[in-house]
């Protein structure tokens, strides 16, 4: 039987329907985008799952166009300091947490997470409706296990640097924390609450945060005591402490030991943020050192 097209016009078809077919509806979302929509958006945000520190994203192709969340997420910042009245609403509701922009997001990138909020979008239940972090009840020993890890008199279990390096909160005493960082008295309070914040801090994005605690992850029992932290730090100081975590010991402060003790763990928290800003540096150091001595 008689070919009926020479394999070189299937080949040049073929091609041409490979070329096509990431812009046909319905295409399904790569691997690759569904984990670089985990990595970099899903501490923010739920597709169906209520907001956390930013909008669910569930059906935002109907209030919005394609082009302006491509603009909008390639420059979050741009969009709501252009006076958008949309982005100026959406920045309210979030009480001013600006959405960072994705680092190293390509245009192509970004079309493929519209895509892929899109479809998860038009899923009953999307993949992305709920949060991994537990909902069990704060206890004190959360409080109290958050502001150690907090002030680094109690380490990450993957060596995470201790919070205080880069940011204050109300109650540290002495000289109080860094200031590289906002000061996260009422952090809780700002994020909305305590799903939100748990969300956050099992992915920080933040330009600052995520090169040094990507690869550094918090297990679940820090995540949830630096939550309880951080909530009992917003409700004092909004003079209401919540009745779960009343009769929480208030911090001290006043006397010579804890200015001294906050003193050393500042140090200390200094130099646990060098060293893993410079391990890298010495390693290679020492390396080319061990190996100049081989010679
Ligand atoms: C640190 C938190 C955070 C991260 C991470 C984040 N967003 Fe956002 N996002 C927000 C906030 C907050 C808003 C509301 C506008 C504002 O205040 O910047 C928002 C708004 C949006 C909107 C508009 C929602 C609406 O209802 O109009 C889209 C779409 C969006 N983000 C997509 C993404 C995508 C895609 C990623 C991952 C690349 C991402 N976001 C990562 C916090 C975040
Ligand atoms: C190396 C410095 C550094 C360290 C260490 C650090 N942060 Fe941050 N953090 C920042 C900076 C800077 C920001 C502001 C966003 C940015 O520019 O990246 C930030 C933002 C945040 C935010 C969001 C605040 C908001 O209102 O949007 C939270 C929550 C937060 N940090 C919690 C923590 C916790 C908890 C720890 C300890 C586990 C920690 N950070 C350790 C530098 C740091």
């Amino acid at each position: 039987m008689r070919r009926l097209l020479p394999s070189r016009t299937l080949t040049a078809l073929a091609a041409v329907f490979a070329a096509a077919a990431p812009a046909l509806a319905g295409d399904p979302p790569s691997e690759e985008t569904i984990a670089w929509f985990k990595q970099n958006c899903t501490s923010c945000h739920t597709i169906g799952g209520g907001r956390l520190s930013g909008p669910d994203l569930k059906g935002v192709l109907a209030r919005r166009t394609r082009a302006q969340l491509e603009t909008f997420i390639a420059d979050p910042k741009a969009a709501i300091d252009s006076g958008d009245p949309y982005w100026v609403k959406a920045w309210n509701d979030s009480n001013g947490v600006y959405m960072p922009a994705p680092a190293g997001a390509s245009p192509d990138r970004i079309r493929k997470a519209i895509d892929l909020i899109e479809a998860e979008s038009a899923k009953e239940k999307s993949q992305f409706a709920g949060t991994a972090v537990s909902d069990r009840p704060l206890v004190a020993d959360d409080v109290a296990r958050g502001r150690a890890l907090f002030e680094g008199t109690l380490a990450f279990r993957e060596g995470a640097p201790s919070c205080i390096g880069c940011h204050s909160v109300d109650g540290l005493s002495g000289f109080g924390g860094g200031r590289l960082g906002k000061d996260l008295t009422h952090v809780f309070a700002r994020l909305g609450g305590r799903k939100p914040l748990a969300a956050w801090l099992s992915a920080p994005q933040s330009p600052v945060m995520t090169p040094v605690y990507r690869d550094r992850p918090f297990t679940e029992a820090e995540i949830l005591g630096l939550v309880a932290y951080l909530k009992e730090r917003s409700e004092t100081n909004a003079g209401a402490a919540g009745a779960d975590l009343s009769g929480e010991p208030r911090t001290g402060g006043s006397g010579m030991f804890a200015f001294l003790a906050a003193g050393v763990g500042g140090l200390l928290a200094a130099l646990a943020l060098f060293d893993h800003f410079w391990r890298s540096r010495f390693r290679s150091v020492r390396r080319s050192l061990v190996e100049g001595s081989k010679r």
